[in-house]
């Protein structure tokens, strides 16, 4: 059934879109109308993403993000069953390694960047050419999930800090070089949210996961909901004179 909302008609692909934010996200983009490419690793858990949504609207594929193929495979997708692409939220994530510097591989510092910086090169890489064949309105919406660690340090994550910061810098950079060709390219940048990947650095401790939400100025941590919101209102036309930002969506962290 064709969709409805304030992006009916319009394609978009979620990478890590089976868990957290990139499900929320999935869910937000489908509710609007949009017909979405839901991409995570496995096969099942993208399946499981798809559930209960209009079956006409929504494709899994199982892919990895590191694959060097897989970025055109998913613009591909896309463009075959739906016919074009008009969004992409580059989202799939990995905290990397916790640990002091000195302790710290080098492998671990090349996966972590693959996951969280190099796949949102490649990613764009494939995208941007659809969008522009798309040619003309409403143009394209590109929303990489970086991070509060893309904006500020933590420490002990040195691989994770560095590829969010290098997510914000590569979105400025597109950004600015299709500012007037229709395409937007924007950044959000999370606080600590409920999800799977926060969980395991607290090892599901749920005492740690809420002294870590009252330590933010708004008192809890975010929903992955909350987060979705705002990538897909990047997405829609009401945001369509903003480009190149990096939009924290951390209940206050950033002004301390
Ligand atoms: N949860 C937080 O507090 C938080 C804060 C700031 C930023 N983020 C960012 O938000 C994004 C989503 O994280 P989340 O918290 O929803 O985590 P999550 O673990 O719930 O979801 C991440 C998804 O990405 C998928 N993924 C990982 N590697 C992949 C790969 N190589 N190819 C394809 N899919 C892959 C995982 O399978 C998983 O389904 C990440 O980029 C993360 O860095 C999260």
């Amino acid at each position: 059934m064709a969709g409805t909302g304030a992006l009916a008609g319009r394609t978009a692909i979620v990478t890590g879109g089976a868990s957290g934010i990139g499900l929320a996200t999935v869910r937000r983009l489908h509710d609007l109308g949009a017909s979405v490419v839901v991409a995570d690793l496995d096969e099942a858990r993208c399946r499981a993403a798809i559930e209960g949504l209009d079956a006409d609207r929504v494709e899994a594929v199982a892919a990895d993000v590191t694959a060097p193929d897989a970025a055109a495979v998913l613009v591909a997708r896309a463009v075959d069953r739906f016919g074009g692409l008009d969004i992409a939220v580059n989202n799939a994530g990995t905290p990397g390694t916790y640990a002091a510097l000195p302790d710290q591989t080098l492998a671990d510092w090349q996966a972590t960047l693959a996951v969280n910086l190099t796949s949102v090169f490649t990613g764009m890489q494939a995208q941007v050419p659809a969008m522009l064949a798309g040619g003309g309105v409403p143009g394209g919406a590109i929303v990489n999930v970086a991070s509060d660690a893309g904006l500020m340090g933590f420490a002990r994550l040195p691989a994770y800090v560095a590829s969010k910061h290098g997510v914000i810098g590569l979105t400025k950079a597109v950004a600015l070089e299709y500012a007037r060709k229709g395409i937007r390219v924007n950044a959000v940048c999370p606080g600590s949210v409920r999800t799977p990947m926060l969980a395991g650095f607290t090892g599901g401790d749920e005492a740690a996961l809420e002294a870590m939400g009252a330590g933010t100025p708004i008192g809890r941590l975010a929903s992955p909901d909350e987060i979705a919101a705002a990538i897909v209102w990047l997405c829609t036309d009401d945001a369509v004179f903003v480009t190149g930002t990096a939009m924290p969506v951390d209940g206050g962290v950033m002004a301390t």
